[in-house]
């Protein structure tokens, strides 16, 4: 990339204006606080820059972990300016919660091995050992959750009970689930009465993004419900089971587990520990699970409803996630890179949209509902390289770089037109950037 050098210094500025010295906010006006996986995403960045910071970005996660192991997907800032968002969640009633933050009460895709495998490969082995050592209980203890809290049936599979854990927020098989249920009344009065666009008023998030680049104020109303379910089971797996309205068996999720928990084995060797057996177990199942979420008819991965065990056929950008997981054949990886391929369906001038072209929910700039990002890009681009598609990782690469110095560091991007959608100076998108710049051949 001919603009790299000017690119790399913008990126570096994204982060450094974004960080409140233990953590990097994600978008300083949208997300204020810790985020899980946009930590692991910065910390990807950040290695290449400050070592020694890119370390505390994943450690001051620690601070954060449940005594369960639960890994929340948000760590609030404890300043009274935010005091609604930790009522909200009202982490405290939850015995497992820690006692010094306010946190979430639901987790968020499992990047934190690879983010400690990555941090690691930018240290010599005696400090990467000791950086290993560091983060090995917190690691450990996460993945012995997902399997304990979010496995009961010992299927491989994890299951969610919130959309905000796939990351994709509003990712249609997600949404698609969301309206096949019926909404509490409450949400369907405001409906009847033509009430939403009053409630929209109060919303914070499009203050500074137009609507028609969010989710609709239904799917707002709808999650706070869920997460208001949750809230009255304390976040306790089991009690939410028996009443939940949906849990999904999710494809972006579990396709990063697999992965997650190849970087886990590989942590452990280096460093001589053991991993329980019940949890080798679970990750040798996992490997194997993954392939029942393979659809023969349509040649596609899809989410899995945890009940039914019915595929939710509904394609969006997980689809092409099992290429990172790793753990799928050959041919199967070839027939991802043929959707990938396709200008109809993944293959628009600016790749990879967060939903196909050809499916009916697809809008340019609407959120995880067309979209490109440049973390799903990221994790495409490194399972292009494992399968040996290094052509297309390239490609890949060079247009994600060329659409960020053109539309700078926005949240997302149009994929046709590549132009800056969503918040701006979006710092997994600048750490990525960074990454992309000093790991990739372009
Ligand atoms: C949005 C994204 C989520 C991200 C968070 C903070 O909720 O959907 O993936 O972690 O913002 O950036």
């Amino acid at each position: 990339m001919q603009d790299a050098p000017d690119l790399l210094d913008r990126a570096k500025a994204v982060l450094e204006a974004n960080d409140c010295g233990e953590y990097t906010m994600p978008a300083p006006q949208l997300y204020p606080h810790q985020w899980l996986w946009d930590s692991c995403f910065i910390a990807i960045g950040e290695r290449h820059v400050d070592i020694e910071r890119a370390k505390m970005e994943l450690l001051s996660l620690q601070r954060g972990q449940w005594q369960n192991g639960m890994l929340p997907n948000i760590i609030f800032r404890n300043d009274p300016h935010f005091r609604a968002d930790r009522d909200f969640w009202r982490s405290w009633v939850s015995p497992f919660a820690p006692d010094h933050v306010a946190t979430s009460g639901i987790t968020q895709p499992p990047m934190l091995a690879e983010a400690i495998v990555s941090v690691g490969a930018s240290m010599a082995w005696p400090e990467r050992r000791q950086w290993y050592r560091q983060m090995w209980n917190t690691l450990l203890s996460y993945h012995q959750w997902l399997y304990s809290e979010r496995d009961p049936h010992q299927e491989g599979l994890v299951l969610l009970v919130h959309p905000w854990e796939v990351g994709l927020d509003n990712t249609p098989p997600w949404t698609s689930e969301l309206a096949n249920h019926q909404l509490p009344s409450w949400i369907r009065a405001l409906q009847t009465l033509h009430l939403l666009g009053l409630v929209g008023l109060f919303r914070r998030d499009t203050r500074s993004i137009p609507v028609d680049e969010r989710f609709s104020t239904l799917e707002v109303l709808a999650m706070f419900d869920i997460q208001r379910r949750l809230r009255r089971k304390a976040y306790d797996t089991s009690k939410i089971l028996d009443h939940s309205l949906f849990t999904i068996e999710d494809l972006n999720f579990n396709s990063i587990l697999v992965r997650a928990n190849e970087h886990l084995e590989h942590i452990a060797k280096s460093i001589r520990e053991d991993i329980p057996p019940e949890l080798s177990e679970s990750i040798a199942k996992t490997r194997e699970a993954l392939e029942q979420l393979w659809d023969p008819y349509t040649g596609q991965y899809y989410s899995r409803d945890f009940i039914t065990h019915h595929l939710l056929k509904e394609p969006s950008i997980a689809t092409l996630m099992p290429l990172y997981a790793g753990s799928i054949s050959q041919e199967r990886a070839e027939q991802l890179v043929k959707l990938l391929e396709n200008e109809h369906q993944f293959g628009p001038p600016y790749p990879v949209p967060s939903v196909p072209l050809s499916s009916p929910n697809f809008h340019p700039k609407r959120y995880w509902q067309g979209p490109t990002w440049v973390n799903t890009n990221w994790l495409i681009i490194d399972g292009l390289r494992r399968y040996g598609f290094h052509d297309h990782a390239d490609a890949l690469t060079e247009s994600t770089l060329e659409m960020v110095d053109h539309s700078g560091f926005a949240e997302y991007f149009d994929p046709n037109s590549g132009e800056a959608a969503g918040g701006d100076n979006f710092s997994w998108t600048a750490a990525l950037t960074i990454d992309l710049i000093k790991s990739n051949k372009t």
